[in-house]
């Protein structure tokens, strides 16, 4: 019997660099999973063009072309279900998700966070970080639950902050790690080395 491999529908909204570790790492022999969708809000994710130039499938789900947030969940909820994912990772995906499209893929969607998680939940979290005067900072996946960025942490990755950092600076050096954290984080699931 041949072993499943796990597929991964990609959530974005923007530049798409974690997508990018992902797709890259997807490509490795050894990687249990592949990714079968990468799905934006936006037309204009520039993710987008770097999921077509890898050949991904993409879809455009655009907030703004649905009533309601619900409708729009649900919407996304089909193109997902469509292409048949078993994980749903959100990668720099700008929207709150509803309670129904949480449950829907409960324990199947992850998230990453750019802090050490609970701290500096929400949005900013570089110059929050940075205005608090904490030594280190860092990054975060866990699994999404309806709560924002409260769910079951899978990987941390820290870093320093330095005397000299500005939000750039900081923020290069959390993405960094994120770039490694979140494939790894991807593995173990498809591995079944964690649950929810
Ligand atoms: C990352 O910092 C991620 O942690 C946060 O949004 C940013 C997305 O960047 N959720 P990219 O689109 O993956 O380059």
């Amino acid at each position: 019997m041949t072993k499943h491999t796990s597929q991964v529908a990609i959530l974005i909204s923007g530049r798409g660099s974690n997508m990018q570790s992902i797709l890259a790492d997807s490509a490795q022999a050894d990687c249990p999973y592949q990714v079968c969708l990468v799905l934006s809000n936006r037309a204009d994710a520039q993710g987008l063009n770097t999921a077509q130039a890898a050949g991904i499938p993409t879809a455009v789900i655009q907030h703004q072309d649905y009533p309601d947030r619900i409708s729009f969940d649900q919407q996304m909820q089909h193109c997902i279900q469509t292409h048949h994912a078993d994980v749903v990772a959100l990668a720099g995906f700008m929207r709150i998700l509803s309670a129904e499209f949480v449950q829907a893929f409960s324990g199947r969607l992850i998230n990453i966070h750019p802090s050490l998680l609970p701290e500096f939940k929400g949005l900013h979290t570089h110059q929050r970080a940075l205005e608090s005067g904490v030594k280190e900072h860092g990054a975060s996946v866990h699994f999404v639950t309806p709560e924002l960025d409260a769910g079951p942490i899978i990987a941390q990755a820290r870093v320093p902050v330095l005397a000299d950092d500005d939000v750039d600076s900081l923020a290069a050096r959390v993405l960094e790690q994120e770039h490694l954290i979140y494939p790894q984080a991807l593995r173990a699931l498809a591995q079944g080395e964690i649950k929810f």
